[in-house]
């Protein structure tokens, strides 16, 4: 498993070691302590420390009723509880940790847990908007405020990140990723991990990760959550398995399985996965968490006929602590009395889940993370939010700037901000939100206002609401495709202004978990407020807020710029506003495809080129394609644009035949063209010609990111050699194959020089 970092290290040498989460082994010291305690422990107290329990609120499912918190704080007072989720902030998780600490038989600390996916309370770009920048350094230093607010706040464990490809933009919880890429997403695993974790799991602050969904959650079927997987072994080991192995790499200290099946077997209940796969195979030593109460949905899977039934068969496939369902718990006890699970089984989990609690150091002080003072000086800090504002504009992707209509003049003229987005507080925060205030980002409108000068007027009128009602990470959206309020006076602001900025997209909760969609365009009445604005002024700049990607296609034939801004957090509006004003110049790309037509879905640059590639040179029409729309996509992965343009010339390979030991290293010559000074995500993408199984067309297999003077050039250098050519073949095995490669480099997937090698037989 070691290949998968090891052919990223050119890549990640900017940051500090990994902390290797040791787990129960190699720590002398700790698997001491464990056996120590183990031994005091009763059958009972070891199943509580599987046990998870959401607080009274909760985010993602049905709340326990006022009785049952009796019940549950009474479990608590028992030593049945060993970890809590949705428990925050300082005196809350202080006064849980003492119900624990103070009343157990044996003092067991509990490990609070909760989502911290882009940031706790200040909050930076949602991720799939985070991968954008790929910029790891900034991925990271994301990650690190994240757990330095969430630690503060007493919590010691994030279910994060999610690693997950998905390449279904009609999946909501597309937001939450790094897009398509096993190659770019694997990089962005390990630079959460390392953000999130730090160098050393006791420091205060630092939290455990979780690298989830194990396995293939972005693969359901028809992009609609929770949906059914049916997924071949090269796909998920090619594919889907990459991110959690450099997840492991890095150190990260848990894992969460998935709620979906995988031909025909919960991954929850897949000892394939959990026990073959990841903790046999890969090794893997620290925590697999349940998803919320995917054991008891075992029982509607179809596959447990009851509780009793799905404990048995997710303890016995390796899931180490059920999160909600109360199956450990309320089950396993007479389970290991009949013989039906084995002992063995809970004292591995039990090792894991106390070894995560030594390492975090709660034995030797529970109450390291609830101090009031750290609580206060950390969250929500200048440092912090100057972070997320860094963080934003290197995430912004520049995707139409014809005749160079941005950067804009800030010193004059009439400006006319509008669309329901545009003076939103609270869609920028995005989904996932953790702790974040709502209707507390900075606006696109408040930003704008504060970047320009004097003589500039901004005027504002919003247009027709997209969404009707309450917002809330637990409800359907209600959009409004019906009220036409606002649309005249969005209209009339628009008319004479020298500058129309107008913001669409999504609202925040229109993406994120149970947030699939079949159709990814604009919604409500987004496109009649475009149309109606085009009739009456050509000078507009669309500002795209949004989770996924969405078809643009009428967007980009018919306004002069455009700008994706995703939800970018707390500080979108001066981000945005730093690029609409060149204070910032955009140097992001899609870690995403971006679809003509929904129906081309699932999308990916890295597609097969199948028996029939075509066209068809007898212009026949049986080749693999649409007739009613190009196979391309609007916006190829790895595209973005800039203020200045950028060229790639002198393409070459220092060799034209690779040994098996050797490198290979690719050099191009990059050159600003333009007048002022820019940054270029330069990318390798190499094509496997021939294989014992079917290869990509393209996959990205390195990039850097080059900042130039106007006018400047400058050699890129990529290293290749067999290990990061390898692949999972027709043997089972992760492996090169010698034969013809041919090699691209360029600013996007699809614009690219080209040139080929051959890699010798060893
Ligand atoms: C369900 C989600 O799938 C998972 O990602 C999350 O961590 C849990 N709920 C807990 O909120």
């Amino acid at each position: 498993m070691r290949h998968f970092l090891a052919c990223l290290t050119a890549v990640l040498m900017f940051s500090a070691a990994p902390a290797l989460f040791a787990a129960n082994s190699g720590d002398a010291d700790i698997d001491k302590r464990i056996d120590e305690l183990m031994q005091k422990m009763t059958l009972e107290e070891k199943i509580g420390q599987l046990n998870q329990y959401s607080s009274t609120f909760d985010v993602t499912g049905p709340a326990p009723t006022d009785g049952r918190n009796q019940e549950r704080f009474q479990k608590i007072r028992k030593g049945l509880v060993g970890s809590m989720l949705n428990v925050t902030g300082v005196e809350a998780t202080r006064r849980a940790q003492q119900l624990a600490v103070e009343n157990s038989r044996l003092g067991i600390p509990m490990i609070f847990a909760f989502d911290v996916i882009h940031g706790y309370q200040t909050m930076f770009p949602i991720p799939l908007g985070e991968a954008a920048s790929w910029d790891l350094e900034a991925v990271e230093l994301s990650a690190r405020v994240a757990a330095v607010e969430a630690a503060a706040a007493g919590l010691h464990w994030t279910f994060a990140p999610m690693v997950d490809i998905s390449r279904d933009a009609r999946w909501g919880r597309v937001m939450e990723g790094a897009g398509e890429d096993p190659y770019l997403g694997s990089l962005m695993a390990v630079a959460r991990v390392r953000g999130f974790q730090g160098a050393n799991l006791s420091a205060d602050d630092t939290i455990a990760a979780c690298a989830k969904h194990f396995a293939a959650y972005g693969f359901a079927e028809g992009g609609r959550d929770y949906n059914t997987v049916d997924i071949s072994e090269h796909t998920l080991r090619n594919v889907v398995f990459p991110p959690f192995q450099a997840a492991l790499d890095a150190g990260v200290a848990t894992v969460m399985n998935a709620f979906n099946e995988i031909g025909g077997t919960p991954a929850t209940a897949s000892a394939y996965l959990q026990r073959e796969v990841l903790k046999g195979e890969w090794g893997f030593k620290g925590v697999v968490v349940s998803d919320w109460n995917s054991i008891g949905e075992l029982v509607p899977h179809g596959v447990a006929a009851d509780l009793s039934q799905a404990a048995q068969m997710a303890m016995n496939a390796g899931s180490d602590v059920d999160m909600e369902a109360d199956a450990y718990v309320e089950h396993l006890p007479k389970l290991v009395k009949s013989g039906a699970v084995s002992e063995k089984h809970i004292d591995d989990a039990v090792r894991r889940v106390l070894a995560l609690k030594f390492h975090l150091g709660l034995f030797d002080d529970p109450y390291r993370y609830s101090d009031e003072k750290r609580e206060k000086e950390r969250i929500y800090n200048q440092k912090h939010l100057d972070a997320a504002r860094d963080v934003a504009r290197k995430s912004i992707v520049l995707l139409k700037n014809q005749d160079n209509m941005l950067p804009l003049d800030k010193t004059k003229g009439v400006i006319a901000v509008i669309g329901a987005l545009a003076a939103d507080k609270d869609t920028p925060l995005g989904s996932w939100r953790g702790k974040a205030v709502a209707n507390s980002a900075v606006s696109l409108l408040e930003g704008i206002k504060a970047a320009v000068g004097d003589g500039v007027e901004v005027r504002h009128a919003p247009g027709p609401p997209l969404g009707k009602g309450e917002r809330s990470f637990l409800k359907e959206l209600e959009l409004n495709f019906t009220d036409p309020t606002g649309m005249d006076e969005a209209v009339a602001a628009a008319r004479g202004a020298d500058k129309v900025i107008i913001a669409v997209g999504e609202e925040a909760f229109q993406s994120g978990e149970g947030r699939s969609q079949v159709d990814i365009g604009l919604k409500g009445l987004q496109m009649q407020l475009l149309q109606a604005v085009k009739a009456v002024n050509p000078n507009v700049i669309v500002v795209l807020m949004n989770g996924r990607p969405l078809v643009l296609n009428w967007i980009e034939l018919n306004f002069p710029a455009i700008v994706e801004t995703w939800h970018l957090g707390s500080q979108a509006g001066h981000a945005i506003a730093d690029v609409l004003f060149g204070d910032y110049n955009p140097s992001g790309k899609l870690p995403v495809s971006f679809p003509r037509h929904v129906g081309q879905m699932p999308l990916y640059y890295s597609q097969k080129k199948t028996g029939r590639p075509g066209p068809d040179p007898a212009g026949m029409v049986f080749w693999s394609h649409y007739t009613d729309a190009p196979n391309s996509p609007l916006y190829p992965f790895g595209y973005g644009l800039s203020y200045t343009t950028f060229g790639y010339s002198k393409l070459k390979l220092s060799t034209k035949k690779l040994d098996f030991d050797e490198d290979l290293t690719v050099e191009v010559t990059l050159k600003n063209k333009g007048d002022r000074a820019g940054t270029e995500i330069v990318q390798l993408y190499v094509r496997d010609l021939v294989g014992s199984v079917t290869r990509p067309v393209k996959e990205l297999k390195g990039f850097k990111k080059v900042t130039l003077d106007a006018g400047a050039s400058q050699k890129v250098t990529f290293k290749l050699n067999a290990e990061a050519l390898a692949f999972y073949t027709a043997r089972g095995k992760w492996e090169a194959e010698p034969g013809d490669f041919q090699v691209f480099v360029g600013p996007n997937s699809r614009d690219l020089l080209d040139s080929r090698f051959t890699l010798k037989g060893k």
